[in-house]
């Protein structure tokens, strides 16, 4: 009997590739796909939808161009590592408009009269790239220009980029900021929430024929954790848990299943997976001697500052529910940062790593949360007091707009903290 049969599942419910059947629409993913439809109802210019790997960016794009497909020509560019010719005569064999010249003048001629011949049947004409990161900046220039191409009245092109972080990176740049004006609806993908990723586990297995597969609360918060609550990560998590329960023979997916299969998980998927897992749990023991060092450092330090009463630098935190409760930012006392600050004194324990200048946040309130995601919702791991200092490896601004920084804790792991409650000094202003 093999996995399937023993879960009496259909088919596989955790597939890598993006299937529209399996597309589980969270409130993002309908808010994302109305900005697009507006976008091009509107016949709006540019639209770009940013999301780190595995976030479900080209799933999205699948779905739109579905609901597309009877009203609007769709070129879609999935490997955009191209020269600007053969970038327009992609977008051309995909609109099946078809070619005998290399005259680059000439096709766009055929590319114009195409374009207001869909216009005046009534069809929109759109250009998805999809990796959009990797466009050279002569493609994205090549865009541009493809974009002006209009009537008195209107355009004649909606272009969706969707990419990586790095292309919102790139689009703010001197050389790109001609076309970065142009965007008028710009969405990013942000990882499922933990509610949203447990129910985005019961709805592909609904999705898979149900099967007897019965997963542990305990089990799916563990996966939402690993996971960050990017998809992929999911998929790769969950499948590997019910493998590792069928062959245990057990129906009911554990805690113990989904620490299992994460150590199976290839070091090379994106995402952080075994690093999470070497942190939270295989070495829960480094964890708790780094948390008590780190707890006595700051406990001392604070011993002998002039501040309020002192709290142990990191620990443990049991209840989310005081989320959104931290303290307003205040200026940040003149610390004894030698000693206060966590990143510092883990160096002083391995001198043989030479202190990288990077940029650092530092926080300004007297406890702040160190979280699992980008959010209020996600988990909070550790607390860490007034004058802790970490690098800042990452940010993310979400939706509604609240800016946060991914910092790396001394413990090697990476969370996020909220930017307001924070400082941060660039490399150039450290000393
Ligand atoms: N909303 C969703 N519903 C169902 N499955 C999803 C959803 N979002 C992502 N997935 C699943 O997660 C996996 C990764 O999704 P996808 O390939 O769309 O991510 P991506 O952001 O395009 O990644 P990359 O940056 O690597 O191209 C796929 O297996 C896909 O089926
Ligand atoms: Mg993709």
């Amino acid at each position: 009997m093999n996995y399937l049969e023993f879960f009496h599942l259909q088919e596989d419910p955790f597939g890598l590739t993006p299937d529209l059947n399996y597309f589980y629409p969270s409130k993002m993913h309908n808010e994302i796909l109305s900005s697009l439809d507006y976008a091009v109802e509107q016949k709006e210019g540019f639209s770009l939808v940013i999301g780190d790997p595995g976030t479900g960016k080209t799933t999205v794009l699948k779905i739109f161009m579905d609901r597309w497909k009877d009203r609007a020509e769709i070129a879609l560019i999935m490997t955009p590592r191209l020269s600007s010719e053969e970038l327009l005569q992609a977008v051309l064999d995909d609109l099946n408009i078809h070619i005998d010249t290399a005259n680059k003048n000439e096709m766009i001629k055929l590319f114009r009269d195409f374009l207001i011949n869909r216009s005046l049947s009534g069809k929109r004409v759109i250009i998805i790239v999809d990796e959009a990161q990797n466009l050279s900046d002569g493609c994205l220039e090549e865009l541009r220009l493809l974009s002006n191409l209009e009537t008195d009245k209107e355009k004649l092109l909606q272009i969706i980029l969707v990419g990586q972080p790095e292309l919102q990176k790139r689009l703010h740049s001197e050389g790109l900021r001609q076309l970065d004006q142009r965007i008028t609806v710009r969405a990013t993908m942000r990882p499922l929430n933990q509610v949203e990723t447990s129910d985005y586990i019961t709805f592909r297995l609904i999705k898979a024929g149900r099967g007897s597969a019965v997963f542990e609360e305990k089990a799916k918060k563990l996966i939402y954790t690993i996971s960050g609550g990017i998809p992929r990560l999911i998929n790769l998590t969950t499948s590997r848990a019910l493998m590792v329960a069928y062959l245990g023979t057990s129906h009911r997916i554990e805690k113990k299943h989904v620490l299992d299969a994460a150590k199976h998980i290839p070091e090379s998927q994106p995402g952080t997976v075994p690093r999470r897992i070497t942190m939270r749990y295989g070495a829960t023991t480094l964890l708790i001697l780094a948390v008590i060092f780190l707890s006595l450092i700051s406990y001392h330090a604070l011993q002998t500052d002039t501040n309020p009463p002192p709290t142990p630098n990191i620990a443990k935190v049991q209840d989310s529910s005081t989320a959104t409760t931290t303290q307003p930012a205040q200026p940040a006392p003149p610390a004894k940062k030698a000693v206060t600050d966590p990143v510092k004194s883990h160096a002083a324990v391995k001198p043989e790593v030479p202190e990288k200048r990077e940029k650092k946040a530092t926080v300004i309130v007297r406890l702040a949360r160190l979280r699992e995601g980008p959010s209020f919702n996600a988990d909070i791991v550790t607390k860490v007091s007034r004058g802790a200092s970490f690098p800042v490896v990452d940010e993310w601004t979400t939706q509604s707009g609240n800016k946060w920084y991914r910092i790396k804790a001394p413990d090697g792991n990476e969370y996020w903290i909220a930017s307001y409650i924070v400082r941060i000094v660039s490399p150039d202003q450290l000393p």
